[in-house]
């Protein structure tokens, strides 16, 4: 038999084996390997793992408006070298993504410069300009092809306009994923409060600015009996809260992120505006409580909330500095790190960046049963390589990451069965 594409002796699930390859589909991964197929194109595998594609359900992809930060095609790069194969892009671009002529510019952005993949699905802003003051055209947008609806960066403090917006949003198939902060809580904020804040004489951002208005989504989606997704979780208040309400059934569905999971706040000393971002690093007990909360599927999603930014943007002091860290290209190997060290395991990840996203966001990924799509990317587990401005494909090099050591890499990305990525060694 004659397959289109056969991935050789490459590990499934700690299983060697060959995986066959039909019209852009999954046709059968075979343990052990098959004499009786032949690609017509052919990859050895050998030594690595096979890995579905991620998805990222949070990313700032900064066109139209801020391409001096990153653009789409600079964006999907680093996604397709990342590991992600399908990526969702938050509104807070110049123009706002509050109308349609917005959302099909990036889609377009996106085919004409990734024609195969990654692709990109554009989040609508959920009040028009984010101004939080009237909601965007909702349903315009979500014909244009927005998968969800956000406010990110700019939370809605307006409790009857959220609720509307929920509903609408519901209407149309859609979720809202909600930025959870008070603002009048956490204005001039800088970093977490506490200790290290006080002692670096920078104003804090309180935890409960987040578990405040983590609470009034958990009530405002147990009262409308309809789901809100909650963005980058930071804090163990905020997780004990979300364990509360899926106790209680309420539909409610969270994310948290790499960094929230392996840095805390003492990596802001010495001033480092990389480490700023917000929700701010917090504890090593919030850390500890996030990974729990991951382990347990409390917090259902892992996203990067890929906030590039440019050298000139983060070199200047502390408080001048923009919020945000660059995720696309660390995310998967600094969470790669906590399977190595024992804390999670590639199943975690699996859900975490894959089959969560895809049942939350109602987006195609494959599983590698019969017919999925051929979406996937091969592992290197033992590569280690250190994070440098000109090994990241964004545009963004501002992650704390930079000079650490990581482990595992992506070596080749495959997309409806097709070479999208493959890393020059
Ligand atoms: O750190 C952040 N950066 N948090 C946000 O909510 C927005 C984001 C950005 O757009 O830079
Ligand atoms: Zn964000």
């Amino acid at each position: 038999m004659q397959a289109d594409l056969v991935i050789r002796n490459v590990v499934l699930n700690g299983e060697p084996g060959d995986l066959i390859v039909q019209q852009g589909r999954i046709e059968e991964f075979v343990p052990g390997g098959t004499e009786s197929v032949q690609g017509k194109e052919e990859f050895d595998g050998q030594g690595f793992f096979l890995w579905p594609s991620l998805i990222d359900v949070h990313v700032h992809l900064r066109e139209p408006g801020f391409e001096y930060k990153e653009d789409i095609n600079s964006g999907l790069k680093a996604a397709i070298a990342g590991g992600f194969g399908q990526v969702m892009a938050m509104a807070n671009t110049n123009p706002v993504n509050d109308s349609a002529s917005v959302t099909e510019f990036m889609l377009e952005q996106a085919r004409k410069f990734h024609p195969h993949g990654p692709f990109l699905h554009p989040i609508g802003a959920l009040t028009r300009g984010l101004a939080g003051k009237e909601l965007s055209p909702m349903a315009e947008l979500a014909r244009a092809g927005c998968r969800a609806f956000s406010n990110d960066g700019l939370p809605v403090e307006n409790n009857e306009l959220f609720r509307r917006a929920v509903e609408y949003s519901s209407d149309l198939g859609l979720k809202v994923i909600d930025h959870c902060e008070d603002v009048s809580l956490s204005e001039g904020g800088l970093m977490n409060e506490g200790e290290i804040s006080s002692y670096l004489g920078l104003k804090g951002i309180p935890v409960v600015a987040e578990s405040l208005q983590v609470a009034r989504d958990i009530l405002m989606a147990a009262y409308l009996d309809t789901p809100i997704h909650l963005a980058h979780i930071s804090c163990r208040q905020s997780v004990e809260l979300i364990a509360w309400a899926k106790q209680k059934s309420i539909p409610i569905t969270a994310e948290t992120c790499p960094h929230y999971l392996v840095w805390d706040e003492s990596r802001v000393q010495g001033y480092n505006t990389l480490a700023k971002v917000n929700p701010p690093l917090r504890t090593r007990d919030d850390v500890l409580a996030l990974q729990q909360a991951v382990r347990e599927k409390v917090i259902d999603v892992l996203a990067t909330d890929h906030a590039p930014h440019a050298e000139f943007e983060k070199d200047v002091p502390f408080g001048e500095a923009p919020n945000g860290i660059s995720g696309l290209d660390t995310a998967l190997s600094l969470c790669f790190g906590l399977v190595v060290d024992g804390v999670l395991d590639n199943d975690d990840l699996i859900r975490l960046f894959v089959s969560a996203p895809s049942e939350i966001f109602d987006l195609e990924a494959n599983t590698f049963q019969k017919g999925d799509v051929a979406d996937f990317f091969l592992f290197a587990p033992e590569a280690e390589w250190e994070v440098r401005p000109e090994a990241m494909f964004s545009r963004g090099k501002n992650t704390p990451a930079l000079g650490q050591k990581l482990r595992g890499r992506v070596m080749a990305h495959f997309l409806r069965g097709r070479l999208v990525f493959e890393r020059a060694i």
